[in-house]
């Protein structure tokens, strides 16, 4: 339940932006720097590449390619210092109340701890909860790996349905695509989230419920469009095996309210729990990776979570030098407040990240896209981006060109492994030629003079002219496991934890979220009925046709 919340955040106040000391560095600093071209830079060093790189958890992380000089890195690490980033993460991993506005420790990060390793907020050991629920997990993952769970009719559970949304679908969505070379290939897996029932109607139309399994998975178990799935998904399921009983054998919850859930007619005993302390996009880790250990099983599912432990670990206590998310964060910030970027890239050179950069938008974007600061009022710098992305090399051949010649800047995050999990012919070698040509063609571009060595008429030189310049990350790990995903997370959700904290936003609230629900509910009850129509005009006449529209179409049915 949400507490009465305390209005102001635990940490100490921070200077508004235009006034911090660091900020005002940078801002000269950047005049001096933001001319330089990486042709230039690593020309002067030829160390760049080893210089602008760190390790950890088996990410190697090359930062060579942004704008960036050393001094850069040193006045960007006195940002975050000057931000009070370490006291932020210490309240955070502490447990302290840092989600201010909704009166809640933020503590993720206790889902992963090792079992011996205590956390003792408010009295109670954190991990013990935990692990509790851990167990209940690996019970029923190996239940239904196995057979032993059965259906109402005494099948074998074969389909595995996740129906939730946000936090409570993105998350283990993307790691079940992620992860799917380690899943049991004989259970099918679905997500469903969208409120559109096409979503549930291809989820399920080829599978028998008989042998359906529904996770319904929701923080609160008060989300419009999950308790709407979840309600369809029943009456699909009832009416084909035709008995209420049906219920208790197809269906478990995931959640933190238990009083909902037994409202909506599943058995607690049922129910796997989590905490308000676990915010809905950093929860896959918590039960609502059921249906990931479902598929993966429990070995694989608590390497992921030491993975998450690992890149704790690294973000806590190494040097901020070689500190993988605290050197993404301010490099983000870097383009975000300096350069005006506005948007950041994720673009992973792995079929089996194809949902990352969906995940990741939820993540950062729900977290960071804020403009009241922690002190109650709008903030005079830019906050968040705008993630987006899509695997490699598909992008290539479709916005790559904006990234390569259009007029705005974007950094861009390029993730790639060594070693694929389908080594099938060439394939890899040519996906990955792919991806280390593209951070070299984005830094270095073609001069003009390169383009009329090439003998290209010159009406059309300066068309082929690549200006070079545009920053990236490289993320280059040996091979995707599960253990390397959980790192892989941890490092982004720790990297947003940076920005905001710089930022001076709440990052792990989500009131934007609130307005369109609300109006939502009200419209829901307009639709069906001739009723007088309260909104603006535009709202009024699209509502009026859509019902006109809607009647013309029942009165030929
Ligand atoms: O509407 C946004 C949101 O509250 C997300 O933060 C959350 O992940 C999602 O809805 C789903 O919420 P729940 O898990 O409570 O159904």
């Amino acid at each position: 339940m949400r507490r009465v919340t305390s209005p102001s955040s635990p940490l100490p106040a921070l200077t508004p932006w235009p006034q911090r000391p660091a900020v005002r560095e940078l801002q000269r600093h950047f005049e001096e720097v933001r001319s330089l071209h990486l042709r230039q830079l690593f020309q002067e060093d030829p160390q760049r590449g080893e210089r602008f790189s760190a390790e950890a958890c088996g990410l190697y992380l090359d930062y060579s390619k942004n704008r960036i000089v050393p001094r850069t890195v040193e006045l960007l690490l006195e940002l975050a210092r000057e931000a009070r980033v370490p006291t932020a993460a210490e309240a955070m991993f502490r447990g302290d109340e840092i989600n201010f506005t909704e009166g809640r420790s933020v503590l993720h990060t206790a889902l992963r701890l090792p079992r011996e390793q205590a956390l003792v907020v408010g009295g109670r050991n954190l991990t013990v909860d935990v692990h509790e629920v851990l167990d209940r997990m690996a019970q029923f993952a190996r239940q239904v790996r196995d057979g032993s769970w059965l259906g109402h009719t005494g099948k074998r559970i074969k389909n595995v349905v996740n129906v939730g949304i946000g936090g409570s679908d993105l998350g283990p969505y993307m790691a079940y695509e992620a992860l799917r070379a380690y899943s049991d290939r004989s259970l099918t897996l679905r997500f469903v989230s969208n409120v559109d029932a096409t979503d549930f109607a291809e989820a399920t139309r080829d599978l028998d419920p008989s042998e359906t399994l529904f996770i319904i998975c929701s923080k609160t178990f008060t989300t419009q469009e999950t308790l709407a799935n979840a309600r369809l998904a029943r009456s699909w399921l009832v009416s084909a095996l035709g008995s209420e009983q049906a219920v208790r054998r197809h269906f478990v919850a995931v959640s933190t309210n238990a009083e909902e859930v037994a409202r909506f007619g599943i058995d607690t005993a049922n129910m796997f729990g989590f905490w308000d302390w676990v915010g809905g996009r950093y929860s896959m880790d918590s039960a609502v990776g059921l249906s990931l250990a479902v598929a993966i099983g429990p070995e694989a599912f608590g390497e992921l979570l030491a993975g998450f432990h690992d890149m704790d670990q690294h973000f806590r206590t190494a040097p901020w030098p070689q500190n993988l998310p605290v050197l993404m964060a301010v490099l983000g910030v870097w383009y975000n407040n300096f350069f005006g970027a506005e948007s950041h890239a994720i673009l992973p050179y792995d079929q089996y990240l194809s949902r990352f950069s969906a995940y990741l938008q939820q993540l950062d974007m729900e977290s960071n896209g804020k403009y009241v600061g922690s002190d109650g009022q709008r903030v005079p710098q830019q906050t968040g981006p705008v993630i987006w992305g899509q695997p490699g090399t598909n992008g290539q051949h479709a916005f790559y060109q904006l990234l390569h010649q259009g007029t705005k800047l974007i950094p861009a995050d390029f993730i790639g492994f060594s070693r694929s999990l389908n080594p099938l012919g060439d394939h890899h070698d040519l996906l990955m030629a792919n991806f280390f040509a593209q951070t070299e063609a984005l830094a270095f571009g073609k001069t003009l003079e390169e383009v009329k060595a090439e003998g290209v008429p010159a009406a059309l030189a300066q068309h082929k002219v690549f200006e070079g310049n545009r920053p990236t990350n490289t993320l280059l790990a040996e091979r995707l496991t599960p253990r390397l995903l959980g790192s892989l997370v941890a490092l982004y959700e720790h990297k947003v934890f940076v920005q905001g904290v710089i930022w001076n936003v709440n990052s792990f609230d989500q009131w934007g979220v609130e307005l369109g629900k609300v109006l939502a509910k009200r419209i829901t009850g307009e639709l069906g009925v001739a009723s007088e129509l309260r909104h603006d005009s535009s709202t009024n006449a699209l509502i009026r046709r859509y019902r006109a529209q809607r009647a013309a179409a029942s009165g030929k049915a």
